[in-house]
């Protein structure tokens, strides 16, 4: 009941702020502004500067997080969409482990289901050692492609594709050797991309569609008895409310089809109970692109009304968009066909090994090939993770891989820049960690801010998933130091500002190799 500027003007009389703030002043209707004092800056600084994790604290609960991301599928191309999933869920992952949470990565490659028996079947016509040639070597697009194409031309190859699922869902030994062999050619392709991107998943984290198989029986008999199943049509579907086609008759989800065979949704629903009840997760991140929304949607549903998924447990869709072409369409190649991942890497290494070359003569070929990789595989990923994730973005090599503006390589030249300066100094940059920083000069006190900021920016990731809110952060940080250097001298100033300016840079250079590293792009020291 008291008026807002008399609450104003209480609070700064309590001295409350006393040593945070080095003026309060009572604005408009009553509004407080606070300047902080340099000497509680520093102070904060210096705090930071001492602590390996530079003042982001752990997790008060640590939740169970499983994370969903990656997911290509077995004997066809991995294609921008999953690179999209792979760089995001790689992102989050890290996010969340380094505040302490336990995180599970779940691939959950599309390694299941009808399609099988054609790709069993032509890696039988091919001979295996032929197939094993093109597959590991990422010519996925072309086998799917055959196996499709004799599917449709010849009835008796359709004949054996039928036989031979029925053979595999029996479990088949020697089916199930080939299918094995399918998801190891696969998975070698899988893994040469991931250790080229520089993503945390192994084949630890497998977690294919076929691994849920065994347990399926069980979730349908669970459906049933929770009078959840229904007969339509000769399948067994489950009809969650509030889901309707374009008719507006209600959809179905369905969960085994007239053949006997289980579907999609029928693993998905299996991996949430295994989710839930084996690794007792908390959150469940499924980092998918827009148009699996609904089945998403519709899985849960049901998984609520059977019971497997109840509050505080939750699971969160984290969406995407599409990776378009520079005709603003999605990203094809020159012969129209969808572009290969690989591809898409090679080059962007490729181009940055040629700008380094140009900028840095003296690198030598081996340094110059390593660092070309970080800066090829950052402005890639850096690209993807800086644009709100539920927007398309252009994929545009010349526009990802400036020097200037919002991109990979200027955030990673600012860290080797400072690296730099060091080397000229001849400075050894841990000697000036326990230097005291002090705060003199505008920029400094803009720079200073935005360190102390780098806590509130790693949780911004997980407010709502979202990892540009951390590359606005670093691109911020990255300005600040451009001005700062710009305008307060190093070279040459008298001590105490040398020794702080330094120790100023140095903190920078770990807040912006730390930030990189929870986006999953490395940070090279010379560039
Ligand atoms: N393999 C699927 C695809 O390529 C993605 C699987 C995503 N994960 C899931 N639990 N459904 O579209």
């Amino acid at each position: 009941g008291v008026n807002p500027r008399e609450v104003a003007e209480r609070v700064v009389e309590s001295g409350a702020l006393e040593g945070v703030a080095s003026e309060l002043e009572i604005a408009g209707p009553g509004f407080v502004n606070v300047t902080f004092a340099p000497e509680f800056l520093s102070a904060q600084l210096d705090a930071v500067a001492s602590d390996n994790r530079l003042g982001v604290a752990e997790a008060d609960r640590p939740l169970t997080v499983v994370v969903d991301y990656s997911a290509p599928n077995v004997a066809k191309e991995m294609h921008v969409g999953h690179l999209r999933s792979t760089v995001i869920g790689d992102c989050l992952v890290r996010v969340m482990g380094f505040l302490g949470h336990d995180v599970i990565r779940e691939n959950h490659i599309g390694d299941w289901g009808r399609p099988f028996g054609m790709l069993i079947e032509h890696l039988l016509d091919l001979g295996e050692d032929v197939a094993a040639a093109g597959l590991t070597q990422g010519d996925l697009d072309g086998f799917d492609k055959e196996a499709n194409a004799k599917f449709t031309e010849s009835e008796e190859f359709q004949e054996r594709a039928r036989e031979r699922v029925v053979l595999l869902q029996r479990g088949d030994a020697e089916t199930t050797r080939l299918w094995q062999r399918l998801v190891e050619m696969s998975t070698a392709y899988f893994n040469a991309v991931y250790s080229k991107l520089g993503v945390l998943l192994t084949d630890d984290d497998l977690a294919g569609e076929s691994m849920y198989q065994p347990m399926m029986d069980a979730t349908v008999e669970r459906l049933d008895e929770a009078g959840l199943l229904v007969e339509d049509d000769g399948a067994r579907v489950v009809f969650p409310p509030g889901f309707e086609n374009r008719d507006g008759d209600p959809l179905p989800l369905i969960i085994q089809a007239r053949t006997g065979g289980f579907n999609y949704p029928t693993s998905d629903l299996t991996c949430v109970i295994d989710r839930v009840e084996r690794l007792h997760a908390d959150l469940m991140l499924y980092v998918i692109g827009a148009p699996q929304a609904q089945h998403l949607q519709m899985v849960w549903k049901v998984c609520e009304m059977a019971g497997w998924l109840a509050p505080p447990t939750e699971a969160v869709h984290v969406s995407f968009g599409n990776v378009l072409g520079d005709d603003r369409k999605m990203l094809r190649s020159r012969s129209g066909d969808s572009v290969r991942l690989v591809d898409l890497l090679d080059e962007a290494i490729e181009r940055a090994g040629t700008a380094i070359r140009e900028k840095n003569p003296d690198l030598d070929g081996d340094e110059r090939a390593r660092v070309a990789r970080m800066i090829g595989i950052g402005a890639v990923k850096y690209a993807d993770l800086s644009t709100d994730r539920v927007k398309d973005y252009v994929f545009d090599f010349d526009r990802m891989l400036a020097f200037e503006g919002n991109t990979g390589p200027y955030l990673q030249y600012a860290h080797a820049r400072i690296c730099s300066i060091f080397r000229r100094e001849g400075v050894d940059r841990s000697s000036v960690r326990a230097v005291p920083i002090e705060l003199v000069e505008p920029q400094e006190r803009a720079l200073a801010l935005q360190l102390l900021a780098f806590p509130t920016a790693v949780d911004a990731v997980l407010e709502n998933y979202q990892p540009h809110k951390l590359c606005t952060y670093v691109f911020e940080l990255a300005t600040a130091f451009s001005a700062f250097y710009e305008h307060c001298r190093i070279k040459g100033s008298p001590e105490p500002t040398y020794s702080s300016r330094l120790a100023l840079s140095d903190l920078t250079a770990r807040v912006l190799e730390r930030a990189l590293g929870l986006l999953g792009i490395d940070a090279p020291e010379q560039m």
